[in-house]
């Protein structure tokens, strides 16, 4: 119902936004419609119900985005706030590079959703109070392709694959899971690990403190051109007052 309202309003809508309906053509679409049982007296109402469903179908999707960051957050009370932290950097990263608006909105819920293969991660290993053993990190470092298992196949979800896929790999080809370099690792996952990075960097965990500010910066910086993408990393330290680390509105 909703994509044949959707094929039909933006033929309503393409011809309300141009020279005007031939009304001959208008009498027939509207005879059709009727025919197809439609209660619907003009083009423009039909348009104006292609425009709520639009709405509402962009409102699923933002919440099924929310609810999934939730449950993976619900799991690992240490990593709560992570993606919203990681999201804001990602954000303020990609508007310091003039992305445009569709790239920063798909980084925008890309970067919410970067780590959401963690949820099938095992417990022990997900909240596991100490640092992990070389073999329990293998496993971790299983959740970039578990995120895709999860949203792989999920038609909306699926152009976030490059970002939830490839947000460990390092410039120097020694991440993973594929050890991709440089431009080879796509923008969206570079721009997420230097958010990423700093997030790790900045928050306290059970066997460690978190870096002091200016310290995390000296590591950032350190790190530019071998692990992480100079021009992300240049952004990043663009985007946040130098003094409190906070993010600099844009
Ligand atoms: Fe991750």
């Amino acid at each position: 119902m909703h994509l044949e309202f959707l094929s039909l309003g933006m033929l309503g809508g393409g011809l309300l936004g141009g020279a005007g309906i031939g009304s001959l053509f208008y009498k027939r679409l509207q005879k059709q419609l009727r025919k197809q049982g439609y209660q619907i007296n003009t083009i423009e109402q039909l348009y104006n119900e292609v425009q709520r469903s639009s709405l509402r179908l962009d409102q699923n999707y933002l919440e099924t985005i929310e609810a999934l960051v939730r449950a993976l957050e619900a799991r690992d009370m240490y990593t709560r706030g992570h993606s919203d932290r990681v999201n804001q950097y990602s954000v303020a990263i990609a508007k310091k590079l003039n992305l445009s608006e569709t790239e920063i909105e798909e980084i925008h819920h890309g970067s919410l959703l970067h780590d959401i293969g963690k949820i099938g991660v095992y417990d022990h290993i997900l909240l596991k109070p100490q640092a992990l053993t070389d073999e329990e990190f293998e496993m971790m470092k299983s959740h970039p392709q578990l995120g895709v298992e999860i949203l792989g196949s999920v038609e909306s979800l699926k152009k976030h694959v490059p970002i939830i896929l490839h947000h460990h790999e390092r410039q120097d080809g020694s991440g993973y899971p594929l050890g991709l370099k440089g431009d080879e690792i796509p923008l969206g996952a570079r721009i997420v690990q230097v958010a990423d990075t700093w997030d790790a960097m900045r928050s306290d965990r059970p066997y460690r403190r978190r870096l002091d500010l200016e310290i995390a910066v000296g590591r950032l910086r350190e790190a530019s051109g071998t692990q992480l993408d100079p021009n992300c990393v240049d952004a990043f330290l663009a985007a946040v007052n130098s003094k409190t680390g906070r993010v600099l509105s844009a």
